[in-house]
């Protein structure tokens, strides 16, 4: 498993943001570590679960933010919060309901990493830079 990792292309000029993305990087790495390493159901649960109220913390710090600064995009950018709100709690019941599955362990490696990088270089620099002009 490749552990995701930091770096400065991944900045959006923003310390509160970027050390949220961090964070996030750290919560997505435990449960993905968990995944891979087969750990009890509890401990797995647990790192989802960490994930999950961190993820919901960090997208609301934006929208509340971007909602202050009257940002036109922010009904675009909410919108895909909302898909990976959808996508990862979907998940997690599906964790719940089976277990470690490939599909699960598979969406952890390769899409919630690849999303996360993609939305930061695509939607949230494009409010940063709104942000910053503000
Ligand atoms: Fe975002
Ligand atoms: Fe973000």
């Amino acid at each position: 498993m490749k552990k995701m990792q930091w770096n400065d292309s991944l900045s959006v000029g923003i310390e509160q943001i970027d050390t949220q993305h961090k964070k996030w990087i750290e919560h997505f790495n435990n449960a993905a570590e968990a995944i891979a390493a087969r750990q009890s159901q509890t401990q797995i649960s647990k790192t989802l679960g960490f994930l999950m109220d961190y993820t919901e913390l960090h997208f609301s710090t934006e929208e509340k933010y971007m909602t202050e600064l009257g940002y036109t995009g922010l009904q675009e950018h909410q919108a895909r919060h909302n898909e990976l709100r959808t996508t990862l709690t979907n998940l997690v019941k599906d964790f719940e309901d089976e277990g470690v599955t490939s599909k699960l362990a598979d969406a952890i490696d390769s899409f919630l990493g690849n999303w996360l990088v993609q939305h930061i270089h695509e939607i949230d620099k494009k409010f940063a830079a709104f942000a910053k002009k503000s």
